[in-house]
């Protein structure tokens, strides 16, 4: 089955001081339709730019290489026509902060109502309509006064149900997600995690889901992608996560945060910090940090390989723990 979003060897540069800068150095990953992957990865590691890539949105003077392909068509090759369908109609995305993406000026109402009447040509009662039923889908009762406030009269978890609305009002197969919750307290975020949930389940919408954290990503995705510095180093199912991952990074990760079913385990802060894709060497970007580091490690950078249902970048990937 072709996957519905495919990045093969995708690798970004930005010009920087006249040169350029690879701040993404290879990312592999498919979602296949209907699916869910969590991309996992520390501040700086490229994931915004990954997710941006895919629709193009990148900043001035970026270059992407390898392929971006969605439902196999390269992103790279299309027309600005093909481009704004696949960004209003393929693809939507979500951010950490809604705020920063809504026109805090106008009405809930006229942001939600005004890509279906412009891109779709909707009556704008029609589209009144079709706003208030999202409205609800996001969990949204009192819609007919929500449409007349303005931003800053909402909460953080009620914009960001908002901004959910308005990218689920373009029917996209797939939807970027990124830090959705980042910014939102543990109870707002589990309810915003249920409505993509949902909204998933009932329209078979595909999911990337970006996140720093490796343990809601595996309670919400099939699939596990975890970035380092620049590059996906591990590829795995949610499910072997906690006892199978094949990654030193994704391990020391694992350790690092408290694990509500074993209180005894120690607490591991991975050493040193993380390196942003162009302070990377040559070698194993994770070589400085690596519990298990050896000479080869230093040397030579790991290419990805497939060690059963992971791939995973790293030179012991196959070897038993
Ligand atoms: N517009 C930009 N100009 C220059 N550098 C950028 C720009 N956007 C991101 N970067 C750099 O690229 C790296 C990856 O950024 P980003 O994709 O935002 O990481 P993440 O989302 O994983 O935190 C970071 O080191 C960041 O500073
Ligand atoms: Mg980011």
């Amino acid at each position: 089955m072709t996957p519905l979003l495919e990045l093969r060897g995708m690798r970004l540069t930005l010009p920087s001081g006249g040169r350029e800068r690879a701040v993404v150095h290879r990312v592999d990953l498919a979602v296949p339709p209907g699916g869910a992957l969590g991309l996992v990865g520390e501040s700086g590691s490229g994931k915004s730019l990954t997710a941006r890539a895919v629709l193009r949105l990148l900043p001035g003077g970026a270059r992407v290489a390898g392929e971006v392909l969605f439902d196999g068509e390269p992103v790279t090759g299309m027309s600005p026509a093909r481009l704004r369908r696949l960004r209003t109609h393929d693809v939507a995305m979500i951010f950490q902060d809604p705020r920063a993406h809504i026109n805090p000026v106008r009405t809930v109402g006229d942001f939600l109502t005004e890509a279906l009447i412009t891109a779709r040509g909707v009556r704008p009662r029609a589209a009144t309509a079709t706003v208030t039923a999202l409205l609800r889908e996001v969990g949204i009762a009192d819609a007919p006064r929500r449409l007349r406030q303005r931003p800053s009269e909402l909460s953080g978890g009620l914009l960001q149900r908002v901004m959910i609305a308005a990218a689920l009002a373009g029917e996209p197969r797939l939807l970027l997600a990124d830090e959705p919750t980042t910014a939102l307290d543990v109870t707002t975020q589990a309810e915003v995690m249920a409505i993509v949930a949902e909204a998933r389940a009932e329209r078979g919408l595909a999911l990337l889901f970006i996140t720093h954290d490796l343990a809601l990503a595996a309670a919400v995705c099939d699939r596990i992608c975890v970035m380092y510095a620049g590059s996906t180093v591990e590829d795995l199912p949610a499910g072997r996560l906690r006892e199978h991952a094949a990654h030193p990074y994704t391990r020391a990760l694992l350790a690092s945060r408290p694990d509500l079913g074993d209180a005894d385990r120690p607490l591991r802060a991975i050493a040193g910090r993380p390196l942003s894709g162009f302070e990377v060497a040559g070698g194993c970007a994770f070589a400085p940090r690596c519990p298990d580091v050896r000479d080869v490690c230093r040397a030579d950078r790991p290419e990805p390989r497939v060690c059963g249902e992971h791939v995973a970048a790293c030179h012991f990937a196959e070897e038993p723990r």
